[in-house]
């Protein structure tokens, strides 16, 4: 089949600037290297995260005109309920302001030293609330996952004998919950296939234990599913979305990533003591429970979000420019995670910067190249987000060293993505001029958002 466009067309837009050369190194140095640290408006091209960064449609924005912002049972929170239960098959909606203020409702509740919470791989805000509360976030994704050029269509997918295991030695006693991130963010933003999630399904619901879903990228899932799994070639996207949801007995969701939404999340269930309980802290947290840190108007614009994310010709083009971006780079010669993901390409700054050891910090050094080059704005995962200095002075690197480049949704065109294909490449041939960066000033948890950078000389 020939290769479509966009099925939408662009009725408003937002000027972007590219900053001289000097300009950007300027606003390098004032920002200590730190990409989180530069004004957005001193960025041309922005992957910073695909996550409330999206563009609204026509008729989101038409929707926002429509919003009740009457403090209870609004008009818009029973569009918003309507929209999430037509999703999940899930009673109970709880709606938060975003997806981590839901984990924190949650994990607040089920979470206490002891306890294990397994998961594909937990999400940072996931994982951080689960240790906040005492419990351990294990992560059991399948081998492939962790190999960043390994092939397999669901990387993201969950090792179920290693679930089993886990679940016969502790017991539901001690396992109160288990989760599936779909898609997999922290794998690379890597589906799970309806096969592996049914799997992990049975295997919870034989030993009592209930099987939550963080489904923040929940259609980009769906649209794996359909492209690469064997007998849903012919299931629609919505059907396919039923079916992973039939699995489940919750889900925790950011609406800023597939509810097309700025802002927005929700916790779903079908256990409505447990509900009962949620709502509660959710009215001394969040707010009232028919608008939980929304306003009106953002019930709204996510409700109908969560009916466009579902259509095909949408995900169609989502998904393949994420692709595309990621055979751009591969043509010119630029090391990248494989098979690409839904949501974003991440590039292997360890086989691009062979020459700077991970204390050097490679994929910051790759992430400061990108804006230096182009403007273009990517985030560091790698041993500046997760490295650690030990107690006896040394340093642990992280397991990889990349570098995320996350697609805003219906926001940039392919034009965008091969310049920055171009950018990247021309990286790639002038490598060795990178350099490595030491960390003047950093905070003691979360570093990366904050801290301060300074090239070695
Ligand atoms: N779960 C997953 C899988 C996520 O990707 C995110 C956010 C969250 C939960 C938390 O949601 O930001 O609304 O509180 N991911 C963003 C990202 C921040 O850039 O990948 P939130």
């Amino acid at each position: 089949m020939q290769h479509l466009p966009e099925p939408y067309r662009i009725k408003m837009v937002e000027p972007i600037r590219l900053p001289g050369r000097e300009e950007r190194e300027a606003h390098l140095k004032k920002a200590g290297y730190n990409l989180f640290q530069v004004p957005a408006e001193a960025v041309f091209i922005d992957l910073l995260t695909d996550s409330g960064t999206g563009a609204m449609s026509d008729r989101q924005w038409a929707a926002l005109m429509r919003g009740d912002e009457s403090y209870a049972q609004a008009r818009s929170w029973f569009r918003f309920y309507d929209a999430v239960k037509g999703i999940t098959g899930m009673e109970h909606v709880l709606p938060t302001h975003q997806g981590r203020a839901a984990e924190n409702l949650l994990f607040a509740e089920i979470a206490r030293p002891g306890l294990v919470i397994p998961s594909n791989n937990h999400f940072d805000t996931t994982r951080a609330n689960i240790e906040f509360f005492g419990a351990e976030a294990r992560d059991l994704v399948i081998p492939e996952g962790r190999d960043i050029h390994a092939i397999h269509p669901f990387k993201g997918n969950m090792d179920l004998q290693k679930l089993e295991d886990v679940l016969r030695d502790l017991g539901r006693e001690r396992v109160p919950l288990c989760m599936l991130t779909i898609t997999n963010n922290t794998g690379g933003g890597q589906p799970v296939s309806l096969e592996n999630i049914r799997g992990v399904s049975e295997i919870c619901h034989r030993h009592g234990v209930p099987f939550f879903l963080d489904c923040c990228r929940f259609a980009e899932n769906a649209y794996f599913i359909k492209m690469r799994e064997k007998g849903c070639e012919n299931m629609s996207i919505p059907d396919i979305v039923k079916a992973i949801f039939a699995c489940a007995d919750g889900a925790t969701m950011s609406a800023k990533k597939d509810g097309l939404g700025n802002i927005g999340g929700f916790i779903a269930l079908k256990d409505a003591a447990l509900a009962g309980r949620l709502k509660n802290m959710l009215i001394l947290k969040e707010g009232f429970p028919t608008y939980g840190g929304l306003t009106g108007r953002d019930l709204e614009a996510l409700a109908t979000g969560f009916e466009e994310v579902q259509d095909e010709a949408y995900l169609k083009s989502r998904i393949g420019q994420t692709q595309r971006l990621g055979e751009a780079l591969k043509a010119r010669g630029v090391s990248i995670l494989e098979p690409v993901g839904g949501h974003a390409v991440y590039l292997d700054a360890r086989a691009m910067l062979p020459h700077i050891p991970p204390e050097e910090l490679p994929a910051q050094s790759l992430t400061v190249a990108l804006y230096r080059e182009g403007g273009v704005r990517g985030v560091e995962i790698g041993s500046l987000m997760f490295g650690k200095t030990l107690e006896n002075g040394t340093f642990q690197a992280a397991s990889m060293e990349l570098v995320r480049l996350a697609i805003p949704r219906r926001v940039y065109t392919d034009n965008h993505m091969g310049y920055v294909a171009d950018v990247a490449g021309a990286i790639a041939e002038k490598s060795a001029g990178c350099r490595g960066y030491r960390i003047v000033e950093a905070a003691p948890f979360l570093r990366h958002f904050t801290a301060r950078l300074e090239p070695m000389s």
